[in-house]
């Protein structure tokens, strides 16, 4: 049977948009849902065009009330009957409730080569420890932060004179790569994880 994906972003989505892309033709799975954080984010417009339902729960609105702007995400996700749930630059911690929720069924592309650099700054932090290589990991989601088993990681050099946005920049592409060829695979029922460079 097709399998249902449901997508949350918070900004561009161009991780959500290589996701929508992927899901065509013989794929086992089908997006069902786009949502976000914030209404303005440029994804949902993006996702919409595709002809992907799409749904804005403003976190702001909750007041730091995470289990309310959870519950409220939570009502159109409940609809949407996702197997999936893939985190694309989805930018609110969950918690471990909702993150129960979805237990080995969620994922998240983070761009670093985890465990290195969970949180924010990713590239800013690596090249300040002077590393080589850099990339991104896509992994399963659990309470801890980043933590979660790795699913797949691509690598890229990090070259002479690279800035933290001249490193992501080089990133990027990868993640475009990388998250749809982990979610194909674990639509699949394989988890072994993926290298990619
Ligand atoms: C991507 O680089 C993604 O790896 C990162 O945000 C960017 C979103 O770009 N995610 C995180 O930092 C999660 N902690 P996109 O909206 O164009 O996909």
């Amino acid at each position: 049977m097709t399998q249902r994906v449901a997508i949350l972003i918070s900004g561009g989505g161009s991780n959500m948009l290589a996701l929508l892309r992927s899901m065509t033709g013989a794929h086992p799975a089908r997006p069902v849902l786009v949502a976000a954080n914030d209404p303005a984010a440029g994804g949902l417009a993006r996702a919409a065009q595709a002809g992907v339902p799409v749904a804005a729960v403003d976190h702001r609105t909750f007041r730091g009330d995470r289990a309310a702007f959870e519950a409220a995400l939570l009502e159109h996700l409940d609809a949407a009957r996702p197997d999936w749930l893939c985190l694309a630059g989805f930018m609110r911690i969950l918690t471990p409730g909702f993150v129960a929720r979805f237990a080995g069924r969620m994922l998240n592309i983070h761009p670093s080569l985890l465990p290195k650099y969970p949180g924010l700054h990713t590239h800013a932090r690596a090249l300040a420890a002077g590393d080589r290589e850099a990339g991104c990991t896509v992994h399963e989601v659990t309470a801890d932060l980043d933590a979660g088993p790795i699913l797949g990681q691509a690598r890229v050099p990090v070259l002479p004179g690279d800035t933290a946005a001249t490193l992501a920049a080089r990133v990027l592409p990868m993640e475009h790569r990388l998250y749809p060829a982990v979610l194909r695979r674990v639509c699949e029922g394989n988890r072994t994880p993926l290298f990619l460079d």
